[in-house]
C-alpha cells in the first residue's frame, strides 16, 4: 500500500504524531512519504491513502493549512484520506476536523478516519491560561498521546473507519465560539506578529530567524523583526535560547514554561 503523509508543525507535536504513525505503517510493509506541507504544493501524488496532521489553532485549523488544502487540486480518482489534528484540548478541537472535512470532501476525497490527539499545549504567549505544562507533564501527555496515535493507525491497517464526532463546546455560546474562531484566523493572524517583541537578553543568535517554518523574521540592527506570514506557531518563543522572545498586550513570557516536542529538531534555513 502506497501512504502519502503531510503535516504542519510549530512545535513538533503533530510531527512526531504523524512520524508515528509512518513508524506504524512502515512497519507493515507499505511504502510511506512524510513531508511538510507547502503551499504552492498543488498535486499530491494519489495514493492508496492520505494522512494529514495539523495542530488546532483557535478551535480550527491554522491559515497555512487552510490555504494549503483549499489549494490541492482536485483528485482524478476517489482518494482516501484520514485527519487527525493535535490539540491542547482535546475535547473542544473538533471543529478543525470539521473544517477539513468540509474543504476535502470537494476534491474527491474519501474520509475513512479523523481524530483528535490531545498533545502538550504550546501557546506560550497566550494571554490566558492554558499555558504549556512543565516537562513532566508534557512527558506524560506526550506518552498517552503516542499510545493513542499507535492504536488509530493499528485501526487504520485493519480497515476500521471512524469519524470524531464535534459537539460544540458547552462553556462557549455559539457565538462566542465562532468570534473567536473568525477572529483569530481572519483578524488575528493578521495582526498578532506586530505583538512580537524581545526582552534585552536576546543576543541576536538568529536562531529564531534559521527555525520559523514561514520564514518570518529577519534580524534587523541585531534584533529580530516579524512580518505578516507569520503563523503564531510558537517555534521561535518555544526554541529561543535565551527564552527572549514575548508578545505584547498580554503575551508575556517571563517565568512561563517553554514547550516544543523534546525530539523535535527543526531544520536551520539561511537566512540573508
Ligand atoms: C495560536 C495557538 C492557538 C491554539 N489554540 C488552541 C485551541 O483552540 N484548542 C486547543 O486545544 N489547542 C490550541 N492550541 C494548542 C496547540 O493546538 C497544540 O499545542 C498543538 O499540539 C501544537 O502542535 P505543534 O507542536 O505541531 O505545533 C493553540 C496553540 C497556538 C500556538
Ligand atoms: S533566538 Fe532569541 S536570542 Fe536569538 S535572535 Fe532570536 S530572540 Fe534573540
Ligand atoms: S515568527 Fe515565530 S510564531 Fe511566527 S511562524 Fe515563525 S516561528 Fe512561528
Amino acid at each position: 500500500m502506497k501512504i502519502e503523509l503531510k503535516y504542519f508543525t510549530g512545535t513538533g507535536n503533530s510531527f512526531r504524531v504523524l512520524e508515528t504513525f509512518d513508524a506504524i505503517f512502515s512497519e507493515n510493509i507499505n511504502s510511506t512519504n512524510i513531508s511538510e506541507i507547502a503551499i504552492d504544493d498543488k498535486r499530491i501524488p494519489e495514493s492508496d491513502l492520505l494522512g494529514f496532521c495539523f495542530p488546532v489553532y483557535a478551535f480550527g485549523i491554522p491559515r497555512i493549512c487552510y490555504k494549503y488544502l483549499k489549494g490541492i487540486e482536485r483528485f482524478n480518482t476517489r482518494q482516501k484520506v484520514f485527519i487527525v489534528v493535535t490539540a491542547g484540548d482535546s475535547n473542544e478541537s473538533g471543529f478543525a476536523i470539521k473544517e477539513c472535512v468540509k474543504i476535502l470532501s470537494r476534491k474527491n476525497c474519501e474520509i475513512i478516519y479523523s481524530a483528535v490527539i490531545q498533545m502538550p499545549n504550546n501557546w506560550t504567549t497566550s494571554p490566558k491560561p492554558p499555558f504549556p505544562p512543565s516537562s513532566e507533564d508534557a512527558k506524560q501527555i506526550i506518552h498517552k498521546g503516542l499510545i493513542q496515535t499507535q492504536e488509530i493507525a493499528k485501526e487504520i491497517l485493519n480497515g476500521v473507519i471512524k469519524y470524531h464526532v464535534f459537539n460544540y463546546p458547552k462553556r462557549f455560546s455559539k457565538l462566542k465560539f465562532y468570534w473567536d474562531y473568525w477572529t483569530f484566523k481572519y483578524i488575528g493572524v493578521q495582526n498578532m506578529w506586530r505583538l512580537f517583541n524581545v526582552y534585552d537578553n536576546c543576543n541576536a543568535c538568529q536562531l529564531c530567524a534559521k527555525i520559523c517554518p514561514t520564514s518570518s523574521i529577519r534580524i534587523i540592527d541585531n534584533k529580530p523583526v516579524w512580518n505578516k506570514t507569520c503563523e503564531q506557531c510558537m517555534r521561535c518563543v518555544n526554541f529561543c535560547p535565551q527564552e527572549s522572545i514575548y508578545q505584547t498586550q498580554g503575551g508575556d513570557t517571563k517565568g512561563k514554561n517553554k514547550y516544543h516536542e523534546p525530539n523535535f529538531k527543526p531544520s536551520l534555513k539561511n537566512i540573508k
